[in-house]
């Protein structure tokens, strides 16, 4: 038909290259939205896949004696406090298909100190408030899901984790929403969800969005997959294809 043998060749290796590609999925949303949250459910979901789990937190820039003096001042919710460019590298490589170590960030110390070994996958979910935000890093992702929770879920949840896990005060907590946070979710974070293929509401207390999106998952991951994790689905498939 006109196709010569060799360009054949590299057009189904080049495919096949495509498919070994992981399926990587951003989740962005405001500080206590529930992305983690969200992230957990979709893991548990693809019990037989190889997924991997990677917070945009790890790669927040350890601070200076200096920046630690007035810690207060400082703006963890600004695009700046992140290290992109290391996420970017580790992005690629786990890409290419190599394990990489992720940076372990202390919300107690301000420093990322230890450092964890993660292995390639066929799903890689990337978690953070400002995921959308760098053009870079949007680029990276097959799907972009923004969880959006009210202000005051987010700001409770988040008082009760700063207070219990983080060792900090209510007062302490309620100056940094009103000087750091509530400003910087409006500038840079709610801007980004004009980004977002699929807005999930209420994060992980909505099992249909989780449900869906889990299904699509599998779907690209293949038609196999799919039925070893939803058997009944191929019915319902079936019905889709006819
Ligand atoms: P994020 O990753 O967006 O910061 P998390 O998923 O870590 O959000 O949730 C923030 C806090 O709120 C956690 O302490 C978590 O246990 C709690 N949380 C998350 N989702 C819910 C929910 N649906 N109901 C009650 N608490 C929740
Ligand atoms: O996990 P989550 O998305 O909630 O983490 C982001 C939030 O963590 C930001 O709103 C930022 O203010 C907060 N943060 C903090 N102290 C740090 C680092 C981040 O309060 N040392």
């Amino acid at each position: 038909n006109g196709v010569e043998p060799s360009s054949l060749q590299e057009t189904t290796s080049a495919s096949a290259d495509i498919q070994r590609q992981p399926f990587v999925i951003g989740v962005a949303g405001g500080a206590a939205s529930g992305k983690t949250s969200v992230c957990d459910m979709i893991i548990q979901q693809l019990h037989d896949q190889r997924v991997v789990l990677v917070n945009q937190d790890s790669f927040y820039h350890s601070l200076t004696e200096e920046e630690l003096a007035r810690v207060h001042e400082y703006n963890f919710d600004h695009p700046d406090a992140f290290d992109i460019d290391h996420l970017l590298s580790c992005m690629e490589k786990l890409r290419q298909g190599q394990a990489v170590d992720i940076p372990k960030y202390d919300f107690k110390t301000y420093k990322s100190t230890v450092s964890r070994r993660v292995n390639p996958s066929d799903v890689i979910l990337l978690e953070g408030i400002l995921l959308f935000h760098d053009p870079r890093v949007r680029g990276l992702m097959n799907m972009k899901i923004f969880v959006d929770t009210d202000a005051d879920v987010r700001l409770a949840r988040r008082i009760k984790r700063d207070t219990s896990q983080n060792d900090r005060d209510i007062g302490t907590v309620l100056d940094q929403y009103s000087k750091f946070v509530k400003p910087a979710f409006d500038d840079f974070i709610l801007p980004t969800k004009k980004y977002a293929d699929i807005i999930i509401p209420r994060g992980g207390d909505n099992h249909v969005a989780i449900d869906l999106i889990v299904q699509h998952i599998c779907t690209k991951l293949g038609q196999h997959d799919l039925c070893k994790i939803y058997p009944n689905l191929y019915v319902i498939q079936s019905t889709f294809q006819i």
